[in-house]
């Protein structure tokens, strides 16, 4: 989790690239299979809450989670210079609390859904139901694996005011049986000139999308809507490119 607990050089290191464009998706998901009047969202692993502003300037109140305490402290702050009322929760999202909600539309982004075997899986799909109202979506973008024979891993720089961050992303299995596997998130920083390495760990297991499928009907609470590359709904789905899932709460029968 080191990684996570330096909000200032995540935030460089993995800003959205568009976040309009990405947003634009998202209503786009609303308007077109949402049967729940959406208003308020809901982000797990909300990190630096990197929609909210987008959020609140389309008249949506925003409510992030997220373990690391760096990662609240830091969004609070962004929302309150900002004056936007939105709600930050410092928790587990494999633990949500029924107090928590309700919301209109619940997401994660950047594959950051954390559970470790189906069972958690099964049980965060049951529990993130009781929050949502009836026909509401859960987005996860870049959680389901598309591209099974590949290595995960990706660099790049960035730079702002004075701070130079590289990051790494890698993946490390774990146990192939289990489909168990670290993620690991390096930043090589520079700010001002000053060197140092930050470095973290999070366990997590991969999903194909076939178990996906199998997974969510036998949760019996969302149904399936569709896969989406590429924050488009009429790009090709590739094994390459960022996927969106979409899945729609069952209403009560
Ligand atoms: C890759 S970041 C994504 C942040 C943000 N959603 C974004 O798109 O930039 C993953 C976030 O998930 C949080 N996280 C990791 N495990 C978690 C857990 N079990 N419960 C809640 N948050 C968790 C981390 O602290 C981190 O802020």
């Amino acid at each position: 989790m080191e990684a996570y607990l330096h909000p200032h050089y995540y935030e460089i290191a993995l800003a959205p690239d568009d976040p309009v464009r990405e947003l634009d998706f998202f209503e786009a998901a609303i308007a077109k299979f949402s049967r729940a009047k959406a208003h308020r969202v809901f982000e797990l692993g909300a990190g630096t809450a990197p929609y909210l502003e987008e959020w609140h300037r389309r008249g949506y109140t925003y409510c992030g989670l997220d373990l690391s305490p760096a990662m609240i402290e830091f969004s609070r702050d962004k929302a309150r210079r900002q004056g936007i009322d939105a709600c930050f929760v410092l928790g587990d999202m494999r633990d949500l609390d029924r107090d928590l909600g309700p919301f209109d539309l619940a997401y994660v982004s950047l594959g950051s859904l954390y559970v470790r075997s189906n069972r958690e899986f099964l049980d965060h799909l049951g529990r993130l139901a009781g929050l949502l109202a009836p026909g509401g979506l859960y987005l996860l973008d870049s959680f389901v694996w598309f591209r099974i024979f590949h290595d995960y891993k990706r660099s790049w720089t960035r730079r702002r005011g004075g701070v130079r961050v590289h990051t790494r992303y890698r993946v490390e299995m774990l146990d192939p049986v289990a489909q168990t596997y670290n993620e690991w998130l390096t930043f090589t920083v520079n700010d001002h000139g000053k060197d140092f390495i930050i470095e973290g760990r999070v366990p997590a297991k991969v999903f194909f999308p076939q178990e996906f499928l199998c997974l969510v009907e036998l949760s019996g609470r969302f149904e399936f809507v569709g896969w989406y590359s590429d924050f488009s709904f009429t790009a090709e789905v590739k094994p390459d490119g960022r996927h969106v899932v979409i899945l729609r709460k069952r209403q009560a029968l």
